[in-house]
């Protein structure tokens, strides 16, 4: 299967395909606050960050410092000028290999990342290392068995691939196209 190009083609349009309003990102913001102690500050781990859609937010609703990890060089590149943060430091690294320190963060995030991840045990077993234990770890995925059929499935058929491996619903619940899944280190 073709990995996903973000360092060849989407850095340049990660940013304008999926803004987030400001009002949404308040909404996650206060869904992450829901499960989380009330003492600040906390540190994140934005794991996967990209262009840094999530992470200024982190360290601004939170009062921390946040860590955006992120294999591709190109979306650092783009998160560094463009979702700089006196807070926030990018780093170069993936979920197989976290560059933190052990128990190092209250909260880790993975927003639409987990069905990149290769070796997931290995992702596991980093994140387990790096959250503080009670910690909290947020994974956001869509489900598998409800992507609607897409425009970029036909232009680029390698990401319907891709795509596929996210989890599946099932019989749960069909309204809704994607979770918000909590978990506690
Ligand atoms: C759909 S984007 C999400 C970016 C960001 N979390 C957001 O919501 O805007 C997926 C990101 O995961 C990164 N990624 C791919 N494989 C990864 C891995 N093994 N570990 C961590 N991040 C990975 C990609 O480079 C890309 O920036």
């Amino acid at each position: 299967m073709e990995k996903v190009d973000y360092d060849v083609r989407l850095h340049a349009v990660y940013d304008a395909g999926r803004r987030m309003s400001a009002e949404a990102t308040r909404t996650w913001m206060a869904a992450f606050a829901r499960h989380l102690p009330s003492p600040r500050p906390l540190t994140w781990l934005d794991l996967g960050s990209g262009s840094g859609r999530m992470t200024p937010s982190l360290a601004t609703a939170f009062g921390g410092p946040a860590f955006g990890v992120e294999p591709s060089a190109r979306m650092r590149t783009q998160a560094i000028a463009r979702a700089g943060h006196p807070a926030v430091t990018y780093v170069a690294g993936s979920a197989e290999g976290i560059p933190l320190p052990a128990a190092s963060c209250d909260a880790a995030l993975l927003f639409f990342v987990w069905h990149h991840v290769a070796d997931r045990a290995a992702a596991a077993r980093e994140l387990r290392r790096v959250v503080k234990p009670g910690g909290k770890l947020f994974v956001q995925v869509n489900f598998a068995d409800l992507m609607p059929d897409v425009w970029w499935f036909r232009a680029v058929p390698e990401w319907r691939e891709v795509d596929a491996a996210l989890p599946t619903l099932g019989d749960g619940p069909q309204n809704e196209t994607s979770t918000l899944l909590v978990f506690e280190a």
